[in-house]
């Protein structure tokens, strides 16, 4: 019964209904909440294990399912990306210090939909330019978000959060993007994080995808660790990320994942 109903863009991309629309508001918002509890246990001292088993029984406890455990081999219900990690850090023995600054995503499954959302956090107090990188972050996702609607394109969304980041001095990473998601986790289109106006494929009411721009401080490039999962800017330098589960409404967008205690940026909480 998956997905036999509705209509595919010639793009590849999937056209949900009403009925769908209330599927993705609970999945993000279990998401979003469970965001919300994240944050005091964002302390000097704990490891990123501690903070993925708080995520791991808070999955379990609310009855959902993570969908990011037992994923292409995946084993834990976060990704946590310390400093220079631009994503997919694999949670572990690692001991936060005071001014690290971490992304935490989280991808769950409720009733068959997919929310997937991550925000930034920080262990103590970051340095001035770290607290910089993660505003520009965030303002770049809200940015990209505001260029949805029906007749936009992709490359719309793109060229937003490519030209402000740029215009502060910092860069997009161009290796990972967003996608396309619903019943599954990852589905046509790639959202790129750049672009130019008017390119790619025009977005229409009904789409669901996220937009999850990386943002370095220092150059684009990226490369992934031996673990095959740890992907590290190049230069060491900073690198920054925010994730939101949106779908495209007939005058712009619903964010599925937004904070319900209206939070996105945490020190502690
Ligand atoms: N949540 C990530 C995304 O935004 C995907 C994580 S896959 C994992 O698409 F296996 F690394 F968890
Ligand atoms: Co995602
Ligand atoms: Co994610």
């Amino acid at each position: 019964m998956e997905d036999i109903r509705g209509r595919v863009t010639r793009d590849g991309i999937r056209i949900y209904d009403d009925a769908d629309f209330a599927g993705m508001r609970a999945a993000g918002r279990v998401a979003a909440e469970i965001l919300d509890m994240v944050g005091e246990f964002v302390v000097p001292g704990a490891t990123t294990a501690a903070i993925d088993d708080f995520i791991r029984e808070e999955i379990v406890r609310r009855g959902v399912v993570s969908a990011t455990i037992g994923y292409k081999g995946y084993q834990h219900a976060s990704c946590i990306s310390v400093n220079h990690v631009v994503c997919h850090g694999i949670p572990g023995a690692k001991v936060l210090n005071n001014g690290d600054i971490l992304n935490i995503d989280v991808t769950v499954i409720v009733d068959g939909w997919f929310g997937d959302t991550s925000r930034m956090y920080v262990a103590g107090t970051a340095p001035r330019k770290a607290e910089r990188l993660i505003e520009v972050t965030h303002e770049a996702l809200m940015r990209g978000i505001a260029a949805v609607k029906p007749g936009n394109t992709f490359g719309d969304i793109g060229f937003a959060i490519q030209s402000f980041v740029e215009s502060n001095r910092m860069s997009v990473v161009r290796d990972f993007c967003g996608h396309g998601l619903g019943r599954v986790f990852h589905a046509p289109p790639n959202v790129l994080h750049y672009g130019r106006p008017g390119s790619a494929a025009v977005l229409e009411e009904g789409m669901f995808f996220t937009i999850e721009p990386m943002v370095n401080l220092g150059r684009p490039e990226t490369k992934v660790l031996a673990d095959d999962w740890t992907a590290v800017t190049r230069d060491k330098s900073l690198s920054a990320q925010y994730e939101h589960s949106i779908g495209v409404t007939a005058t712009g967008c619903e964010i599925f994942t937004l904070s319900p205690a209206g939070k996105f940026f945490s020190s502690k909480g």
